[in-house]
């Protein structure tokens, strides 16, 4: 029986009884899958129980460092968590060319968050206008209690505004406000101003006979579209230092310029483009904590917001030098939710020396240029599928239970050959006669 009431009252023991029932019944001690993987240490694996409910295994990701970032003259070890094989390998390699060629640059255009209360009016605007000019400074005074923390560090709500969206939306309102949450991503900071906003909204709106009747509020929500808080990061170096593989100087130039223009003009490119850039940021993003979904969401908002999908990086040569760069959003967060829970979390943090979000955001987007460097630089030259394989190799070598000794021959055997699975499993059985 699939259907099943109840199952989060259940108890872990239960829940992975109902699952090994349900699914494996044919499975020898099915409990083992998703025992295996349960620590060993009670209280650690009882903080990864409570993250999420109906908890019954954990999933792990590799957690891998990539060295040698130089951002504004000092020195990153970047912690990233992702199982795409080749990423950190190409990050490392990206941070290694660019520690020789001036490093990367990094500047933080803005840090304003935003949300909304969401609403509709059926009366007449001056109505609408005149109410919230009179309730507006009674909607910030009734947050005070959310906001007086966060003021006393510096930050807080920096604006609240009504919006007319009624050309999008028949009778479409907002209240729209923005935020500055310093350390903290400040989602649920934003949420409770909004909801304490609507609360005086809907108060006062009872009281008043121009809008009584008239309005319905639908929700209240942060949004994860933060074309404020954003970051920019650069790498740029002498046209003739340009080396990517066996291309060098104005060729390497010209052929990883064009390579953008593509990415600038077609949405399948761009798309792709953008892929590898959030392989770097998604990575760091994971290791340090924060909402992937949300820089994600964000990131991909922010690449069409000329109406266009476009490339989030772009390149160009001025005069003699050649120029990279990426901008993008970033509302991250290095204080506040799984920052001060997760174990590996913090040590993700304490290795990047316990960077305050501004600084995260400046890693996080060398990270995704990075990426992007070495993605693009083996598409202009060898190929994207030579430094994959070699990486995808060790993974069919591990599919397969190789032994050691096999890898180090079949390594040999594949280096000037194409690498797929049924090759390597044929050479494998070979091997083994
Ligand atoms: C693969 O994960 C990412 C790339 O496709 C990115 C790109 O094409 O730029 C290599």
């Amino acid at each position: 029986m699939k259907h099943i009431d109840g199952f989060s009252k259940l108890t872990k023991a239960e829940k992975i009884a109902w699952l090994c029932d349900t699914y494996f019944p044919e499975v020898e001690n099915a409990s083992a899958l998703f025992e295996r993987y349960q620590n060993a240490d009670a209280e650690l694996q009882k903080l990864h129980d409570e993250f999420i409910e109906n908890t019954v295994s954990n999933y792990y990701l590799p957690f891998a460092v990539a060295p040698n970032f130089v951002i504004n003259g000092r020195t990153y070890t970047v912690p990233m968590v992702i199982e795409e094989s080749s990423v950190v390998a190409a990050a490392s390699r990206a941070a290694k060319y660019w520690q020789t060629h001036g490093g990367f640059h990094t500047e933080v255009l803005d840090t304003q968050k935003t949300g909304h209360v969401h609403f509709f009016f059926h009366g007449e605007k001056a109505d609408l206008t005149a109410f919230f000019a009179r309730v507006q400074p009674l909607m910030l005074a009734n947050a005070q209690p959310i906001t007086a923390n966060m003021e006393k560090r510096g930050g807080g709500i920096t604006s609240l505004t009504l919006e007319d969206k009624t050309e999008a939306l028949a009778h479409y309102y907002q209240l729209s406000a923005t935020f500055e949450t310093l350390d903290a991503m400040g989602a649920n900071f934003i949420n409770s101003c909004l909801e304490s906003f609507a609360d005086t909204f809907r108060d006062e709106a009872e009281r008043d006979p121009l809008l009584q009747g008239k309005y319905e509020v639908v929700m209240s929500i942060l949004s994860n579209y933060v074309p404020n808080c954003v970051v920019r990061a650069e790498v740029f170096c002498p046209v003739k230092d340009l080396k990517i593989a066996h291309l060098e100087g104005e060729t390497a130039a010209r052929k990883f310029v064009q390579a953008l223009a593509i990415a600038n003009a077609d949405v399948y490119r761009a798309t792709t483009h953008n892929k590898g850039i959030m392989n770097g940021i998604d990575a760091v993003i994971l290791a340090t904590g924060n909402d992937f979904r949300a820089i994600e969401a964000g990131a991909h908002a922010y690449a069409a917001r000329t109406g266009r999908y476009k490339s989030l990086s772009d390149a160009w040569i001025t005069g003699d030098t050649f120029h990279f760069a990426l901008e993008l959003p970033l509302a991250l967060g290095t204080v506040g939710g799984l920052t001060n829970l997760h174990p590996l979390v913090k040590t993700a943090l304490a290795i990047l020396e316990k960077p305050n979000a501004r600084e995260l955001m400046q890693i996080v987007a060398c990270v995704g240029l990075a990426q992007n460097f070495s993605a693009v630089s083996s598409l202009i030259s060898l190929g994207i599928q030579k430094g994959h394989m070699k990486m995808h190799l060790n993974n069919i070598f591990n599919q397969l239970g190789a032994s050691e000794d096999e890898k180090k021959v079949l390594t040999a055997y594949f280096k000037d050959k194409t690498v797929t699975h049924s090759e390597v499993k044929r050479e494998l059985e070979k091997l083994r006669g």
